[in-house]
């Protein structure tokens, strides 16, 4: 990855030794590269004022990484953000992000959430399903305010990733099937409502996606359904958001997609499509999260046990796993590693790297080349800053990992580790 190098036989990020992190605060380790975070939002929103002359937003999904300091980093570099929780949007206003520029998605938003969202002006809230809708509508209603709502929409796409995170086909709990006909009643309905401003219409066909088509693909699909909006009730769309999904390179064979070319791709064919139907240009949002944090963060853990059963498989084990990183457990996920120690040594061994959760699937990866290693080696796994912050669990009562920037050869703590305080806090 570009954002590392090697010194003496050492692993640099953002001109750090991660040596030199493990030693000051310990293992396990989240460590992100500030600056490429901001390089990759600055790429997006390049793109956008490149082909849409600013008429779109890039609202980084916080889901891939939430915390004040990266929503601060968002707000600094003039980008949006998408929430999918009232935790989410709550880290968002007290990072005091301009609320306007905030998207809440969510399958299954209670009450409270809505209730919080609307007192907070969030700009978009992504409606699900109907009962949404109508909650929506009688919650703004008792508020004398105007939800203003985007549609999330199925367009029945294949983006041909993992099942798991395939969200635009018609087996699919998330929004609205645009197939079946489910979703153009849904916008007759919102028209209908008296404190519900429908500005405009979502999809998100998936993740980990390699290829400009399905995106372009689903743009097409899209404008079918505006048009249809247009000619059969004679209302036109404001918003038409892309959703996120843009891969990254998590293996050296992986295939890399520059953002600018999907961004380049989908602007084409919406000129296209809306001089051809005479359609207006809608207003264009895209929700990257994986692309602007993924590349940046590593994650380094010290070698325990070194198992190695003959003939069989050699387990290297390392004093974090499934709790700080569930990707593989959850997808079988796959990651680049090395030996930060030894980084300049050639990968003679191959291993399965294990954690120390109480789990057989408690593995970051199976068959991973990497350096002879022995105990106190420290591995750094690589692609490390999306969905793993995020998603880490306290299974085991293991307390939480701390997520450390680094930033022209200096290191700042963005969230502590948590403390076996902090594990029995809420316990009576
Ligand atoms: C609605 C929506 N938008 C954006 C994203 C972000 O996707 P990615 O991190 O792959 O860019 C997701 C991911 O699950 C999503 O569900």
């Amino acid at each position: 990855m570009n954002n590392l190098t090697l010194k003496n036989n050492t692993l640099y990020i953002g001109g750090v030794s991660t040596l030199d992190l493990a030693y000051t605060y310990g293992t396990p380790l989240y460590v992100m590269d500030e600056d490429l975070i901001r390089e990759n939002m600055r790429a997006f929103k390049k793109s956008f004022d490149n082909y849409y002359s600013g008429n779109g937003l890039v609202c980084y999904a916080s889901k891939a990484f939430c915390c004040l300091a990266v929503c601060r980093i968002a707000k600094e570099e003039g980008i949006g953000l998408d929430v999918v929780s009232a935790g989410e949007l709550y880290t968002a206003v007290k990072a005091d992000f301009d609320t306007s520029k905030i998207l809440f998605h969510g399958n299954n938003k209670t009450l409270s959430e809505l209730e919080y969202a609307l007192e907070v002006g969030v700009g978009r809230i992504a409606v699900d399903n109907l009962s949404e809708l109508e909650k929506l509508n009688a919650i703004a209603k008792n508020k004398n305010m105007i939800a203003n709502i985007i549609f999330r929409i199925k367009p029945g796409i294949d983006a041909h990733t993992h099942d798991f995170v395939k969200t635009g086909q018609i087996d699919s709990k998330f929004g609205f099937a645009l197939e079946t006909g489910e979703a153009f009643e849904a916008v007759k309905r919102a028209l209908e409502y008296e404190n519900i401003k429908l500005l405009g219409l979502h999809c998100h066909i998936g993740s980990q996606i390699m290829d400009t088509e399905p995106f372009t693909h689903a743009a097409e699909v899209m404008f079918s359904l505006i048009e249809k909006i247009k000619i059969e009730l004679d209302y036109e769309i404001d918003d038409l958001n892309l959703g996120g999904g843009f891969g990254i390179k998590y293996l050296e064979t992986d295939d890399f997609i520059q953002y600018d070319d999907y961004i380049r791709d989908c602007s084409k064919i919406i000129a296209k499509i809306t001089a051809e139907k005479g359609l207006k240009t809608p207003f264009i949002l895209i929700e990257p999260g994986r692309s602007i944090v993924g590349p940046a963060g590593i994650t380094l853990y010290t070698v325990g046990a070194v198992k190695n059963i003959p003939n069989i498989r050699k387990y290297v084990s390392i004093d974090g796993g499934m709790t700080d990183n569930p990707r593989y457990a959850l997808y079988q996920s796959k990651y680049e590693i090395l030996c930060a120690n030894k980084a300049s040594e050639p990968k003679t061994d191959i291993i399965a790297l294990a954690g120390k959760c109480c789990e057989s699937g408690d593995l970051i990866g199976m068959d991973l080349s990497l350096q002879k290693v022995a105990e106190n080696d420290i591995i750094a796994v690589l692609a490390t800053g999306a969905y793993n912050y995020s998603m880490s669990s306290n299974y085991n009562r293991i307390p939480k990992p701390p997520v450390v920037f680094v930033k022209d050869g200096k290191s700042r703590v963005v969230v502590k580790r948590e403390t076996f305080e902090d594990i029995i806090r809420n316990d009576n």
